[in-house]
């Protein structure tokens, strides 16, 4: 499969100066027909002050996360229905951070899928285990629970987007070798296909996890990896750009 989509998650990174900054440069070296195989999750107050620039480009750009009530009391949280209001198209859910830092269960990860989704905003799903859980020996078991519990009251004829990221490969540098990541991608379309009949084919399926310009091109070309989500080295518009480019 060759390369639908690269998306990159700037976690808490760029306030809006940095993010004009970096739409300008990336706009100067990727093709104008190529912009719309790219993604962004911004921050969301980034998001908020640059969304009108977004807005103007071909690229694809969302929220790296949402509650699961559009209002209310919830203090400190984001709204799907904002998110939608402001033009964003995508939005990460279930990022391992979110998991581990925040504590966010699978319950919620299955809420926020279908609340985005009647916003007609495409949830781009996390999954990943442990480097204890690979070591055990439980990866797959792992990643098709999270899949199923996360998708448990999606419309899986609507749009869906999918990332497979190993917790051990986020930011540390080790990435994934493309068997494993291969056969991480090829259960996970599976299930894919078992919950949700052919459609499960066309779903996109991100690999995550220490992506740079020097190892996309070797995981590009499994058969079941439909692209990149990126975090480090969306930070820089070359480094972003070359992560397509060298596949
Ligand atoms: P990384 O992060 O590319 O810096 O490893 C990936 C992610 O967390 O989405």
């Amino acid at each position: 499969m060759s390369v639908q989509f690269v998306a990159g998650n700037w976690k808490l990174n760029k306030g809006p100066k940095e993010a004009l900054e970096f739409l300008y440069e990336f706009k100067e070296i990727v093709p104008e027909n190529k912009l719309n195989q790219f993604i962004l999750f911004l921050p969301a107050l980034t998001l908020g002050a640059v969304a009108k620039s977004l807005a103007e480009t071909e690229l694809g750009w969302g929220g790296q996360n949402v509650f699961f009530e559009d209002e209310g009391a919830f203090t400190g949280e984001n709204s799907a229905a904002v998110l939608r209001e402001l033009g964003a198209s995508y939005c990460l859910v279930g990022h391992s951070e979110r998991r581990q830092i925040f504590g966010e269960t699978d319950d919620w990860m299955a809420k926020k899928v279908a609340l985005l989704q009647n916003h007609q905003i495409i949830p781009m799903l996390c999954v990943g285990e442990t480097l204890e859980q690979r070591k055990a020996g439980q990866t797959i078991e792992v990643i098709t629970n999270q899949l199923r519990a996360g998708l448990k009251e999606a419309d899986l004829s609507g749009q869906l987007a999918f990332a497979y990221e190993p917790v051990w490969a986020i930011g540390t540098g080790e990435v994934a070798t493309p068997e494993m990541a291969e056969e991480a991608h090829a259960a996970l379309r599976t299930e894919l296909k078992k919950l949700s009949g052919t459609s499960g084919t066309d779903f996109p399926i991100l690999y995550g996890g220490s992506v740079k310009p020097e190892n996309s091109k070797e995981l590009s070309v499994q058969p079941n990896i439909d692209g990149f989500l990126v975090g480090g080295a969306s930070l820089k518009p070359q480094s972003f750009f070359d992560i397509y480019k060298n596949c």
